[in-house]
């Protein structure tokens, strides 16, 4: 695998799962793997879980990791072609990338949505720069439309507490008082709809994500009927896909937060959500704090997820 930033990257998801569970049993089994080589990380957006946890996968394979916040102590970085640079912006993507790609092996990169054109964040023209002009192996820290490593370890989590072959996953839209990329659900939807789960989306009206992150998915407007028999429920806010209201905050009705009266209308669902959450907006005080709640392994599974990434792209060099 060169680079990663859809679920097509990883293949068949059954030897995905399986290779990550081997890798969480001995981690360290693997650190001449990594020797000499150096993974730099590039961060356009602020991160806790994404930083650390690639980090420790690196160094579980004696990778070097270089990090760097383009947006604290780097020049100001240009991204659009064609522009007159007499502005505060005083280097160009076009040449940082090529030489970011100089002092590294692989490259990790996170570029959220920018939210001013849909079509520069549905073309990914941020991580497709990176790939095309780095000369190293790209994996996705979240870009504009997917966050892979997120959901290989959401799939990784479902598949570790799951009680039934063919378990209820709802991806519910909860509310949030910010306009938030569709990146988390697209992409989960996107792996979701790669397995043999009974997969539902539930959002309010206006809300529907793109159609090919939708697939098959029963998409719900009334969040109780679908929540009804879930064994997961897996909440996330999303700012609006649709035109003219793409990237617009267009409800934060909490009749939408995930909370315990909500969870009893489920098969007694674990609640997963990525973090950050904002509490009492998502979800409640006594959910996230509840027994059933799958936040906190859903992350101790992002080392593993990026440990299996950069495995792979590691044995391609
Ligand atoms: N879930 C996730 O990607 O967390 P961070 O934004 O903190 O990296």
């Amino acid at each position: 695998m060169r680079n990663f930033t859809t679920v097509d990257d990883i293949g068949d998801l059954h030897n995905a799962v399986k290779q990550a569970l081997e890798v969480k049993q001995n981690r360290f089994a693997y650190q001449n793997l990594g020797r000499n080589r150096t993974l730099l990380m590039i961060f356009f957006n602020s991160s806790l879980r994404t930083r650390l946890s690639t980090q420790k996968a690196a160094m579980n394979l004696g990778m070097n990791t270089i990090v760097l916040d383009v947006n604290q102590g780097a020049w100001k970085l240009e991204t659009e072609r064609g522009v007159i640079m007499d502005g505060d912006k005083p280097e160009h993507l076009l040449e940082a990338i090529p030489v970011m790609g100089c002092y590294c092996d692989v490259i990790g990169v996170r570029a959220f949505a920018g939210f001013t054109s849909k079509d520069d964040d549905y073309s990914e023209k941020i991580i497709n720069q990176f790939i095309k002009y780095s000369g190293r192996p790209v994996f996705s820290m979240e870009a504009a439309t997917r966050h892979p490593l997120q959901s290989f370890a959401d799939l990784i989590t479902i598949e570790e507490y799951k009680t039934v072959q063919r378990p209820k996953v709802v991806l519910t839209w909860a509310p949030h008082p910010k306009a938030l990329p569709q990146a988390v659900p697209n992409s989960f939807a996107e792996w979701m709809n790669r397995t043999d789960y009974e997969f539902v989306i539930a959002n309010p009206e206006g809300y529907d994500l793109a159609p090919q992150f939708v697939g098959n998915a029963k998409v719900y407007h009334n969040q109780d009927e679908a929540l009804r028999g879930a064994d997961f429920v897996y909440a996330k806010n999303w700012s609006a896909y649709q035109d003219p209201n793409y990237g617009k905050v267009i409800s934060t009705d909490r009749n939408w937060t995930i909370t315990t009266e909500k969870m009893a209308l489920t098969n007694n669902a674990y609640f997963m959500h990525c973090l950050p959450v904002r509490r009492n907006m998502i979800v409640s005080d006594d959910v996230i704090e509840s027994e059933r709640s799958l936040v906190i392994p859903e992350a101790a599974n992002r080392e593993i997820s990026a440990q299996v990434v950069l495995m792979r792209i590691l044995q391609s060099l």
